[in-house]
């Protein structure tokens, strides 16, 4: 039931500030009817990845890069991207320098989960998991406060492998219809995804397995969130729920191979990559069996024998300028440019989407700082709408399964910005961790625990408001 007493918890808080905007007519944190950025667009808005930002708005937009990159980085930016897309071949193979694959992996290449440079999706049918991972653990830590690996099957469920060597397990993905209403009367249903694992290749793991599916995200602007400062993203951390808010951010603190110490957590729906180096030396391993110097051993567990004595394509497979090229690749794809941005319908849903306090988590922007090595990523207004922190999201889109210091039901705001592109790009709109929601209404319709708030204020909307909030959110 939508509770009233949500959105005028504190009416003496709300008088004050009614008063106080009043004196001072260019009050900038709450909305007001006169509100410029309400009926205008403020400066730079369109350009959600500020001069990074392509405009693109066809099938290929996510895959561009930054269009305020010299020729000679676009080149190495190609480089990157043609290994991005290379299938890995079983080692050995004549084709030196890209054999290695597996022994165990989920796909060929980086490109076939990150289609285009899009989002993954949940299997359909029968069809096996392509675009989507199912991460492990067992209760405990490892030595640097991280999930504890199962001993067998390691943090990721491996589907398929090389030939002479089993796959790890099968999956089967299944939903069951939830009914609900709004606060108008209207009817939606919201699918909860089931997943099954059977045909274990070993003993099978006890009852108390985690299991965290995740689909792959889309690329762009990642060397952009890898940018904000981290004090920038720290203000934002309310661990204690100190404005009485009941939005509260937690930063993750993750481990950095490389550095050989915890750093802030910014990659990832828990947030438990520091980097995106880190992040896709361990794609490369985890998705692929490719071996870097960052993460040296194949992830053959114990009692997996035919993995550990298949045969490797060298030590380590990946080379680090090749792991160095494909990271620049993912710092340097670009932002599309908003559409419609400053139509009357989606700037009355922006107005919707401050009122209902998605901005809470959403947070719309930032400035990135000098970075001497990234004169594109420097220095820009970025709109990317996440705080990269990690909130509860209730029971609902729990997966009980730690990631540092992201509990069970906890989530990382995901940016929002491309996500009206999603459709054209990637060919659905299966939103949240595991694609279940299908489009943006249900995915706010999923919010729960410290956004169960805002949830319930989108659910009391009329039709109309509803429309024109999904319109903003789509314009991103
Ligand atoms: C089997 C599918 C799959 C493959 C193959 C794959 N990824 Fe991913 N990728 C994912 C999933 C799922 C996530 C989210 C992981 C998580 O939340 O723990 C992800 C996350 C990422 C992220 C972080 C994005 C963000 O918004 O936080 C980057 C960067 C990335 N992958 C790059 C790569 C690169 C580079 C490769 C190739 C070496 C690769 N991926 C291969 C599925 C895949
Ligand atoms: C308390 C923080 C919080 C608030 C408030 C919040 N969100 Fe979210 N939002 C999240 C998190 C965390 C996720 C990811 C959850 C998951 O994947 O399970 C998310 C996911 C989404 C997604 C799906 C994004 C994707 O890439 O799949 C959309 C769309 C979205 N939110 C819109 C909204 C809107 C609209 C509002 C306001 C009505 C709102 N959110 C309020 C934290 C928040």
């Amino acid at each position: 039931m939508f509770d009233p007493s949500l959105s005028i918890r504190k009416p003496w808080v709300l008088l004050c500030f009614s008063l106080f905007a009043m004196v001072l007519s260019h009050c900038s944190l709450l909305p007001t009817p006169s509100d410029p950025r309400f009926t205008a667009l403020e400066p730079g808005e369109e350009l959600a990845g500020g001069a990074t930002t392509v405009f693109d708005t066809g099938p290929n937009a996510f895959a561009f890069s930054a269009r305020n990159m010299s020729a000679a980085r676009r080149t190495d930016f190609l480089v990157g991207n043609s290994f991005f897309e290379q299938n890995w071949v079983i080692a050995p193979a004549s084709t030196q320098g890209r054999d290695g694959l597996g022994p165990l992996f989920n796909a060929r290449s980086c490109s076939s989960c990150h289609l285009h440079d899009g989002r993954g999706r949940p299997p359909r049918n029968q069809e096996g998991m392509v675009s989507m991972l199912l991460r492990l653990s067992i209760p405990g830590q490892d030595p640097h406060g991280g999930p504890l690996p199962h001993p067998t099957y390691g943090d990721q469920l491996n589907e398929r492998s090389v030939p002479g060597v089993p796959g790890e397990a099968e999956t089967r993905l299944s939903y069951t219809e939830v009914p609900g209403t709004y606060a108008d009367g209207t009817p939606y249903r919201l699918r909860r995804p089931q997943i099954e694992i059977h045909n274990w290749a070993y003993q099978a793991p006890s009852q108390a397995l985690a299991v965290s599916p995740r689909v792959a995200p889309a690329m762009i602007g990642l060397g952009l969130l890898e940018s904000i400062s981290e004090a920038d993203l720290l203000t934002n951390v309310d661990e204690a729920d100190a404005d009485g808010d009941g939005v509260s951010g937690r930063a993750n603190f993750v481990w950095d191979a490389a550095a050989g110490a915890h750093r802030l957590g910014r990659f990832g729906w828990k947030a438990n990559q520091p980097n995106l180096r880190q992040q896709t030396a361990g794609a490369f391993l985890g998705d692929i069996g490719i071996t870097s110097e960052l993460f040296s051993a194949e992830n053959c567990g114990e009692g997996q024998d035919d993995c550990a004595k298949a045969p490797n394509g060298g030590q380590p497979e990946l080379s680090e300028s090749m792991l160095d090229q494909v990271t620049f690749y993912s710092q340097t794809l670009a932002v599309p440019a908003r559409r419609d941005a400053d139509a009357a319908n989606v700037l009355a849903g922006k107005k919707l989407f401050y009122e209902a306090k998605c901005t809470a988590c959403h947070v719309p922007s930032y400035t990135t700082p000098v970075r001497e090595d990234f004169p594109e990523l420097s220095n820009q207004k970025i709109w990317p709408y996440t705080d990269l922190l990690l909130h509860d999201m209730g029971e609902a889109l729990a997966d009980h399964r730690a990631d540092y210091r992201a509990d069970g039901r906890e989530w990382r705001t995901p940016p929002l910005w491309g996500i009206g592109l999603l459709e054209t790009v990637s060919g659905h709109m299966e939103l949240l961790h595991d694609g279940r929601a299908r489009g943006v209404a249900e995915a706010v319709l999923w919010h729960g625990g410290e956004a169960a708030a805002a949830r319930e204020r989108f659910r009391a909307m009329s039709a109309t408001e509803r429309a024109n909030l999904v319109a903003f959110v789509k314009s991103l």
